[in-house]
This record gives structure tokens, sequence and C-alpha cells, in this order.
């Protein structure tokens, strides 16, 4: 039996620990936050996070071998091997400020590993972090004469599949020292992985491939969607449909299908971060060009978002000031409730900006915006739960998130509740937009040709 603790109960930590204490009855997990709301949430009915499949995994082992507490110098002391999945958000201020990232939670929570621990043990790079960190960690840790092994194990699940993702993952990286003990500790760790996971899924490496590994999965991800989203801009200027487009290249093997939904943008707390936190390792190791490569992808989802934007003014004749829009999702993608980097969120604030009254609608993700990512200018929106209430009087929609639901509304009822004419922009192509378009609809999706029912502006070469 092994005492294992994760410090930082977030959409990793929590998650992660529950189904490593499902499939580990043998061991004893427990998963320590500084923040008291959450660590109550993960005790309760109604988990701090909306994961489809998380209730249920949770459920199985809270109380048996799953255990949550704010604690944390009482379970550090206790424990063996210690997973830290902390924020590393990006840096706002000093040296690296909007680009790297900002690890001073990750450097507190070293200290107080080593304040409370009185034994060695094994420390767990979980959180996204700059390749080499496991040097400057190891400098610190072993500062006071304990052992203790760091390893990387950066987590790859995705927010709305994280469950399934943990329970049956493409491949379990592990990365540590050469040296007999770290050998030994990523043995400890490969153990834990093989109750579920098949072997040969679990691979290991030395530890600055694994740390960069996570960083450059992330790049290599955002970089398809980024690429996908400069087609549709072409796609829209020559009448190309660049879900057509990406079906093409995507049978090629070569090229595989996934990750070429072209979109309003990619959001989400790690694309943009993790990408950034690669450009400064490139700048601060002298490799220009390769920074401004990868900045490109980030440059790119921007325009993305602004572009959709000036669509849907250009389109309504210029002007949206006074106009009822309705944003249909502000989760930065579907089945959770997380809005961080949402581009519904930038979205919304050009809008605002536009003078246009804002409706937004979301079935799980409304407290996060409103309490939190546009808490600031939250008095000037409408937050409605119910869709078609946020659609009634708008001139236009716009569909931000693509719940599976959104594809399913009763669209006749909608147009006629809606000023005429209406308009509807699919920023995530999950619309029939020939039936819609037939209702009545002027419709704009992502790198199509626009169907209007304005005879002069079938084609438009210029927005
Ligand atoms: P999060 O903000 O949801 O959770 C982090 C938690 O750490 C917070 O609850 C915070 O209170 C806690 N914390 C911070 N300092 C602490 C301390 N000293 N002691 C105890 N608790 C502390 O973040 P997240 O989304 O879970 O991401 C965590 C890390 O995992 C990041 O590095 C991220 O890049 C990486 N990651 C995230 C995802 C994802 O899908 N969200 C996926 C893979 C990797
Ligand atoms: C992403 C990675 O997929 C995970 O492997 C990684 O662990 C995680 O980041 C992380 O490090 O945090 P996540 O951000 O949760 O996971 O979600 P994704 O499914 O990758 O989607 C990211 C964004 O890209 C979403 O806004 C999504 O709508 C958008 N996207 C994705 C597209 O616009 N088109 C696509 O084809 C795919």
């Amino acid at each position: 039996m092994a005492n294992i603790l994760c410090i930082g109960a977030g959409y990793v930590g929590g998650p992660t620990m529950s189904v490593i204490a499902k499939n580990c009855p043998e061991h004893r997990v427990t998963v320590v936050d500084i923040n008291e709301d959450r660590i109550n949430a993960w005790q309760s009915d109604n988990l701090p996070i909306y994961e489809p499949g998380l209730d249920e995994v949770v459920k199985a082992a809270r109380g048996r071998n799953l255990f949550f507490s704010t604690d944390v110098n009482r379970h550090i002391a206790e424990a063996d091997i210690i997973f830290v999945s902390v924020n590393t958000p990006t840096k706002t201020f000093g040296q690296g400020a909007g680009k790297a990232a900002d690890l001073q939670y990750w450097e507190k929570t070293a200290r107080q590993i080593l304040e409370h621990s009185d034994r060695a043990k094994i420390v767990v790079e979980k959180s996204t972090l700059p390749v080499r960190t496991a040097a400057a960690m190891e400098r610190i840790l072993n500062s006071n004469g304990i052992k203790f092994d760091v390893l990387s194990n950066p987590e790859f699940l995705a927010e709305g599949t994280a469950i399934e993702d943990m329970n049956s993952p493409d491949r379990v990286l592990i990365g540590g020292r050469e040296t007999s003990s770290g050998q030994k500790a990523v043995q400890a760790l490969v153990d834990i992985y093989a109750h579920w996971v098949p072997r040969e899924r679990i691979i290991t490496t030395n530890l600055w491939s694994s740390e960069l590994s996570k960083l450059v999965a992330n790049a290599f991800l955002a970089q398809r969607v980024s690429s996908i989203n400069a087609i549709a801009n072409l796609c829209e200027k020559t009448e190309a449909d660049v879900n057509e487009v990406a079906y093409a290249i995507g049978l090629d093997s070569r090229i595989g299908s996934r990750f070429l939904r072209a979109s309003v943008g990619f959001g989400g707390s790690c694309f943009k971060k993790d990408i950034l936190n690669l450009v400064y390792l490139c700048e601060y190791y002298n490799l220009p060009e390769v920074a401004a490569y990868w900045e490109q992808v980030v440059t790119m989802n921007e325009y993305q978002q602004l572009r959709f934007v000036s669509r849907m003014v250009s389109s309504m004749f210029n002007t949206v000031a006074g106009k009822r829009i309705a944003l249909l999702g502000v989760a930065f993608k579907a089945n959770t409730g997380d809005t961080r980097e949402s581009p519904a969120l930038s979205v919304c604030r050009s809008l605002l900006e536009e003078h246009a009254n804002v409706v937004l609608t979301d079935p799980y993700a409304l407290d996060n915006a409103r309490q939190y990512d546009l808490a600031d200018v939250a008095d000037r929106i409408e937050f409605e739960p119910d869709v078609y209430e946020a659609a009634k009087g708008a001139h236009a929609l716009a569909i931000m998130t693509e719940w599976d639901q959104y594809a399913k509304l009763d669209y006749e009822r909608i147009f006629n509740s809606m000023v005429k004419p209406a308009f509807i922009f699919d920023g995530r192509n999950i619309l029939n937009h020939r039936e819609l378009h037939q209702m009545g609809f002027n419709v704009y999706a992502i790198g199509k040709p626009p169907l209007t029912n304005f005879p002069a502006d079938t084609f438009e070469f210029d927005e």
C-alpha cells in the first residue's frame, strides 16, 4: 500500500486521481488544495467541475481509498508519492510577461514538500511545465539532505472526455533520471498505471523529452486547428467549402482526420498558454525563427475570432449597435463548464464594444462566465439559461460551442421569434445550413460561402 498525494484539486488533479483511486484500491489517494470551496465541492454531490462520467468514478472510490482535504502539510508528511498538479498560468509580470510560465505556485509547493518531509519521496510533475523545470525542482527539493526523485508525467486528457481519456489513454508518458534511484521511481509510477493501462502504452523517456513532449503535443494540436482555420478564410473568399476540404485532406492517412474542425478559434486554459511558453523557451535559447513559427499559431487564432465578429458586423449592414445578439455556448468546447480562454468571451467583448445587446446562454458554463471571465462587464450582458428565451427578439444567433443540443433545436420556432431579417452565424459548423436558409435565415458558417436572402450578396468577395 502506498500513500499517494496530489497537490491541486482542479480539472487535472480531481479527475486523474479519481481514476487512479478507482483502479488501485490497495493505495490510499488523497487530493489536497488550498481552495476550501473546491475541496468542499469535491466532498459533496455537486462536484466543482462538469465532466461526463466523473460523478460515477468519484462515487466509486470516495471514502474508500479516495479523500479530499485542505490539510496540505499533514498529507505531505504522510505521502510516499506526490503528484503536483497546481496551475501554471502565463506570467503577467516581470521577465517573460505574456509568454513564460508563472512557476510561483509550483515552486511554493516544492518548498512546502521539502519543509514537511522527513524521508525520501517521489515527486511527480503532473502540471505542464517548461522543459528543464525538473532540474530546478531537484535543486530545491534536494537542498536539505533528503533524497527526492523528480519524475515528469504530463497529463494529456482533454476536458469533456477526461474520464474516457484517463480510462483509455493513447499513451502514458513518464520521464525520469537514468540513475538507479530514478529508474526505481519510474518503475513505481509505471506499476500504478499498469493497473489499467496496457504496458505497451506506458512509455518512459528521459526527463527533458517528457517535459518537452507535453508542450509539443499541445502545439501540434493547436497548429492543426489554426491551419484549417487559415484555410477556412480562403474558402470563404473562393466558394470552396472547408468541411469538404478537411474531409478530402483528412482521408490521407499521413494527415488524418482529427483536429481538422474549422471553428471560431480554439480556446481552453492550455493551448495558448503552452504555445506561448514554447515560444518563450525558443526565444530564451536564441531560436527566433522557431519562436516566430509557433507564435503564428496563436496569432492566427486571435485573427479568427476577430474576423468572426467583423463578418457579423459587415453582414448585418455594418452596425450591430442596439441589436440583440444571442451567443449560444460560452464553454470553450462541448461537455465542459470551463470557460477559460473561450472564443465566446472575446466575441462577446467585441460585440459589446460595437454596442450590441448581448445575451449569453449555455447549459453548464453561465456561472463561470458571470463570476469570473466576464465579471467586469457582467452588468452589460444578459445571462439566459433558456435558449429559446435568449433567441426571442434577437437579430442574430451565433453558435459559439458545439453542444449537441444546439444542433437539435426547433429553429422554425426560433426563427419566428426573431427580428427579421434573421441572421445565424455558425462558429462551429454544426447546423444544417441549407435547411436554415430555406426557413428564411441568412446563414454564415465558417469557411463556406454565405447563404443569404439578399440577391446581390449571395457571394461576397470582400467584407
Ligand atoms: P486548475 O486551476 O483547475 O487547478 C489547479 C489547482 O491548484 C487550484 O484548485 C489551486 O487552488 C491549486 N493550488 C495552487 N497552488 C496550490 C498550493 N500551493 N497548494 C495546494 N493547491 C494549490 O488547473 P488545471 O486545469 O487542473 O491545470 C493544472 C495543470 O495541469 C496546469 O499546469 C495545466 O497546464 C495542466 N493541464 C491541464 C489540463 C486541463 O485539461 N485543464 C490538461 C492537461 C494538463
Ligand atoms: C487539450 C489537448 O487536447 C489535451 O490533450 C491536453 O491535455 C489539454 O489541452 C491540456 O493540456 O490542457 P482541451 O483544451 O481540454 O485539451 O480540449 P481540446 O479538445 O484539445 O480543444 C481545444 C480547443 O480547440 C477547443 O476550443 C476546441 O473547440 C478547439 N478545436 C478542437 C477546434 O476548434 N477544432 C478541432 O478540430 C479541435
